[in-house]
């Protein structure tokens, strides 16, 4: 336990925005961008996320970027799906991502899941730049493959450069609507103060030089204290996904973003009932993309280092939570570690009274997101739970005094057949909706009804 190993490890991206606003596209862009530049061993697409070191993105980015003025080893981007809530991304004290990208679609501008990101991303404190995407649909648009924003703004005719600029402008304008001081990413000094705009096209690539150029200098200038970790300790993780795994039974998707987590480790997880003590059976990493028609579609790692994605197969996993905390034991005292998770879960815990709502919930994160905003509207919550809407849950709403309290929330889960016709029948209102907002302006919108 005395010897550690400081070193600094890759700061976590996360890729956010709404359905279709290009996230996917914009990393499958990236992966491209490494193949052509004969990088393609380079990239490794692990468990949710996209790592890509440093001489990748030096290479992609041209004379935007000189490696020699970093020490970071690189990003590792995190996709996620706009229709899943992405508050998954949760750590100790925060948000799982250092850094954030939020995608935006010039064409279609701001939009629910935009906004929904937005929020989460000043509610965590985390630093972000906006990616305006598709810039190539902007008509009469003249490509530039894979070329930085300026010399493919210079290629524009001035129709095509008037029409892109009022669509950027329209973005700064609804970043400055929603509290945030933005720019043209080129015309920002600070970026602690302001949002850079930088405009890009997944399909194309134009601009991916710069947004990759942004991202490794934001890190380097502003996070590089926050990276130096002991590479070698005990990991410490973070659920984002609880699923089954075709010959591994229940296995859990995480992200590592301290530590070390090894094939015989023993460790801790976050479950519905409280921490979870169990032993890896195995490592899994999905296999190169020309690999994958080979028989199986995972390989087996002895070991994970920070940060980095990787699939755990372990015994007693079915009721870990997703956006639970994941701590390796190893030479530590079992009890403390258990103790660690036991608070981290009771810290997210909500606050819940004799008296209000019941709220589920796909995974802590989003579970915490809506428990903050209903606090701020004063509506208390009686119930606060990870996991499909059953028929407990509607027995429970139902013993509320106030009318206006016999409702169950439903951020992204199940409803449970059985519980949708008790609620029916026993007169309890179920609001369902994946945007966190939209969820509780409907029921803001059926307390107004009640009360007029
Ligand atoms: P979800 O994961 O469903 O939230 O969507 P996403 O944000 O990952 O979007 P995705 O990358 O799947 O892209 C959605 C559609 O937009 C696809 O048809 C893409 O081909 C298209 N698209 C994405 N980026 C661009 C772009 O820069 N230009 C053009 N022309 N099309 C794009
Ligand atoms: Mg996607």
């Amino acid at each position: 336990t005395t010897e550690t190993d400081h070193t600094l490890r890759t700061p976590i991206v996360a890729v956010l925005g709404h359905v279709d606003h290009g996230k996917t596209s914009l990393l499958d862009r990236i992966r491209g961008s490494a193949v052509t530049a004969g990088e393609s061993g380079a990239i490794t697409q692990h468990i949710g996320a996209t790592a890509v070191p440093l001489s990748v993105i030096s290479e992609i980015a041209g004379e935007l970027v000189d490696p020699t003025d970093f020490d970071l080893p690189g990003l590792l981007f995190i996709d996620t799906p706009g229709h899943h809530s992405f508050s998954t991304l949760r750590s100790r004290g925060g948000a799982l991502a250092d850094i954030a990208i939020l995608v935006v679609d010039v064409n279609d501008g701001f939009q629910p899941q935009t906004l929904e990101a937005i929020d989460i991303l000043k509610r965590t404190q985390t630093p972000f730049i906006v990616a305006a995407n598709k810039i190539d649909t902007v008509p009469g648009w003249n490509p530039n493959e894979n070329q930085p924003v300026q010399a493919t703004m210079d290629a524009q005719s001035d129709r095509v450069t008037s029409d892109l600029n009022e669509k950027l402008y329209e973005i700064i304008g609804e970043l400055s609507d929603n509290g945030f001081s933005a720019d043209m990413y080129w015309r920002v000094q600070d970026f602690q103060a302001n949002i850079g705009v930088v405009p890009v096209s997944a399909e194309t690539g134009e601009g991916v030089p710069d947004l990759l150029t942004v991202m490794m200098g934001l890190s380097q200038r502003y996070m590089k204290e926050e990276m130096e970790i002991d590479a070698s300790g005990p990991g410490v993780g973070t659920v984002l996904e609880v699923k089954d795994t075709r010959g591994f039974g229940t296995t859990l998707d995480a992200i590592v973003y301290d530590g070390t987590i090894r094939a015989d480790d023993t460790i801790v997880v976050g479950g519905l009932q409280g921490p979870i003590v169990t032993d890896v059976r195995a490592l899994l990493r999905p296999r190169p993309l020309e690999e994958i028609r080979t028989e199986q579609e995972f390989e087996q790692v002895d070991e994970v280092a920070a940060a980095d994605g990787v699939k755990i197969a372990a015994p007693d996993l079915d009721d870990a939570m997703a956006g639970a905390p994941i701590r390796v034991i190893r030479d530590r005292d079992r009890d403390e570690v258990v103790a660690e998770v036991q608070e981290e879960l009771a810290e997210i815990a909500v606050t819940t009274e004799d008296e209000g709502v019941v709220v589920k919930a796909d995974t802590l994160g989003s579970l915490e997101a809506i428990s903050s905003t209903l606090e701020e509207e004063e509506i208390p919550i009686m119930r606060a739970e990870v996991g499909a809407v059953a028929p407990r849950d509607v027995r429970v709403a139902e013993t509320a005094n106030e009318p206006t309290h016999e409702a169950i929330l439903a951020f992204s889960v199940e409803v449970l057949d059985d519980a949708r016709d008790l609620a029916e029948q026993e007169d309890v209102k179920l609001f369902e909706d994946d945007v966190i907002y939209q969820l509780i302006e409907r029921y803001d919108d059926h307390v107004t009804g009640i009360e007029e």
